[in-house]
């Protein structure tokens, strides 16, 4: 009796293996997640605001016609770049192109962040957004993944 539960309750257990596996993207490793907030609260905040809610009036330019930093989380635009082009945007930096000035207004880590923390910053983000968006970008990523020094 025992054996034919136990063998019952791991055959569920199988099918829900499968069914996350095909919809929903893997969970973020929570090491990841630690790492990538301790960064963000050094790295980001300054600019992004300590919960990734963007610098006010971060939709519209400022004053000298440049972007300001956005909101990371669920009303941002940050779940739209796979992995691969958030890695970019951090270690080389960031303007609009339709800024005013030429300068970087998103400065470039390379140098400061290691890839790994990178990486875990990334993971940090992606817990800020809702269960569709992070799909999404779990989707574009399988196309553009992080690059080889990040993995
Ligand atoms: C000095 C301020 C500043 C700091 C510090 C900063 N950013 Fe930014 N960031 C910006 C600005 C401003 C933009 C918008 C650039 C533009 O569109 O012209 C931006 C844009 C971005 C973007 C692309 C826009 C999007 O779709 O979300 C990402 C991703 C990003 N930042 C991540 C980070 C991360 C991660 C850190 C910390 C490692 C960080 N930023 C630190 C100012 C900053």
């Amino acid at each position: 009796m025992r054996s034919a539960a136990l063998c019952a309750g791991l055959g569920l257990f199988g099918i829900a293996a499968v069914a996350r596996a095909a919809d929903d993207p893997p969970p973020l490793a929570p090491a990841d997640v630690k790492a990538g907030r301790t960064v963000y609260r050094h790295a980001c905040a300054s600019c992004h605001g300590a919960r990734g809610e963007g610098a006010s009036n971060w939709e519209r330019p400022d004053a000298q016609g440049e972007m300001p930093a956005p909101s990371h989380d669920k009303r941002g635009h940050t779940w739209k770049h796979s992995d691969a082009m958030l890695y970019r945007i951090i270690q080389t930096g960031w303007r609009d192109e339709f800024n005013k000035t030429e300068r970087l207004t998103m400065p470039a880590f390379a140098g400061q962040l290691s890839p790994k923390q990178t990486v875990a910053v990334i993971t940090y983000l992606k817990t800020l957004w809702r269960s569709d968006q992070r799909r999404f970008q779990w989707e574009e990523s399988r196309r553009e993944p992080f690059p080889p020094e990040a993995r």
